[in-house]
């Protein structure tokens, strides 16, 4: 069976509905077809300061929104990166391919360490590609379900897998990005030309999944739209409508074209009381379903654990590989 794999931070309270929309929703499509690997990167969290207590139980609030918006353990590997060492050491192999300037134009470091100041953006920072392309090569996975920014990171990841099976011998998979047209870029509500981000400067456009309902329903309300009066989807002129018949269309499952038309006549009001509704209905049953997870600790302790031993097994596979062609000496 060809493998899924994909990653979420756990750098926030919540997910966002970019999140869910962009990657987790298609994590869950795909795990009956594919052998699916989902983890938890917490290695890739700390190229920003984190506070350690708030880390490690925002992983495990991770984990549990995981299974409450229907990762299933028993189809799918549910791991946390720092406890697979190989991710580490596979990265260090492929700092060695990895171009200093190849890595700087990474859009996503550059913006980040601007953020930071450049002196104090960390050399973790920058490595963070590096260590992406070694948690996709690690378990040769031919499908990586992300969002839209993610795909230059997808395609350093796939340079170095042709790098490295050129210049050794064919030992990785070459992946490919899945990145649905439509939900990969879910726009902030108050800027619609941005993508929806836990680091925007304020929270008014971002949709929490455990937000209480109340709140994600009024900041739909208060979501910037345009000065016609038209529901119709256009992108270019009008982003905020667009961002908002994207949300129902995903939630609900109508399309577009049908939204149009159900809309039509009706007012910016109308559409942001029905987006609303089909996002209250999605987000009210989360809150209680995460809750039950994290309540039952062992339970979330052994999905974990098991999680961990079989990406270990698949994942020292690839490395003993790696160093053999490498030309370490083995034991
Ligand atoms: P992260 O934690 O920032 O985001 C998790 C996933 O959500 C997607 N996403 C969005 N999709 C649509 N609209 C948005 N506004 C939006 N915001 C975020 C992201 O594209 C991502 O798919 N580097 C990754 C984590 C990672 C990873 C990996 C992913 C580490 N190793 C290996 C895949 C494979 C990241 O920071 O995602």
């Amino acid at each position: 069976r060809q493998r899924v794999l994909s990653g979420i931070q756990p750098t926030s309270d919540s997910f966002h509905l970019g999140n869910y929309l962009g990657a987790v929703r298609q994590w869950v499509a795909l795990q009956d077809e594919f052998e699916a690997f989902y983890f938890i990167p917490d290695l890739h969290a700390i190229t920003v300061p984190q506070e350690p207590k708030q880390l490690r139980q925002r992983t495990l609030v991770a984990a549990a929104q995981l299974l409450a918006l229907g990762v299933d353990p028993a189809r799918a590997t549910i791991f946390v990166q720092s406890q697979v060492p190989e991710h580490a050491e596979l990265t260090w192999v492929l700092n060695c391919i990895t171009g200093f300037g190849e890595a700087g134009r990474m859009t996503q470091f550059k913006d980040k360490s601007q953020k930071q100041g450049a002196d104090n953006a960390t050399v973790g920072l920058f490595d963070y590609p590096v260590l992406m392309a070694a948690d996709i090569l690690l378990y040769r996975a031919q499908l990586v379900p992300v969002g839209e920014d993610q795909r230059q990171h997808l395609e350093l990841t796939r340079t170095l897998a042709q790098r490295f099976n050129t210049r050794y011998k064919k030992t990785f998979v070459v992946p490919e990005a899945h990145i649905v047209t439509g939900t990969a870029k879910i726009y902030d509500l108050q800027n619609p030309t941005a993508k929806m981000s836990k680091s925007a400067e304020s929270d008014a456009g971002l949709i929490n999944l455990l937000d209480d309902p109340k709140v994600s329903a009024k900041r739909i309300r208060s979501a910037v739209t345009d000065t016609e009066r038209e529901i119709r989807f256009d992108r270019e002129a009008k982003p905020g409508v667009s961002n908002l018949l994207t949300i129902e269309s995903a939630l609900s499952g109508a399309t577009i074209a049908g939204l149009e038309a159900k809309y039509a006549g009706q007012g910016y009001g109308d559409l942001k009381a029905g987006v609303a509704d089909v996002l209250v209905e999605f987000v009210a049953p989360l809150r209680e379903r995460v809750q039950r997870y994290l309540d039952d600790r062992a339970e979330l302790d052994k999905i974990l654990a098991a999680g961990r031993d079989r990406a270990r097994e698949v994942a020292s596979g690839t490395l003993a590989d790696v160093y053999e062609r490498t030309g370490f000496l083995r034991a």
